[in-house]
């Protein structure tokens, strides 16, 4: 059995999503880019999509015929309050 060359094309790199897994989804009709997100976090990693989520606006555009400024990206959601380097390193928050 031939192995389908899209498993080995990486969109998002950070959660090691394939190109298969996309067009699998939008085959399934889950053109939505934030639906798409939540069942493959894409755009979750490190890079916070930056590489990810215009190759897969790409990829619905292709699959859908629309074009791409008709796809919405996914909201951007900033923390509540700023947080301390030394907190994500599990340092001390007190700094004043
Ligand atoms: S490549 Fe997708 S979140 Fe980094």
């Amino acid at each position: 059995m031939s192995e389908d060359p899209r498993e080995k094309i990486i969109i998002c790199r950070c959660n090691d999503v394939t190109q298969k897994d996309i067009e699998d989804l939008i085959d399934q009709g889950i053109t939505d880019i934030e639906e798409i997100k939540r069942l493959t976090r894409i755009g979750m990693g490190p890079c916070q999509g930056r590489t990810c989520l215009p190759l897969v606006v790409g990829i619905i555009a292709r699959k859908t015929g629309k074009k791409i400024e008709e796809i919405q990206l996914p909201a951007t959601r900033v923390p509540i309050r700023p947080v301390s380097m030394g907190v994500l390193t599990g340092g001390d928050d007190d700094e004043e």
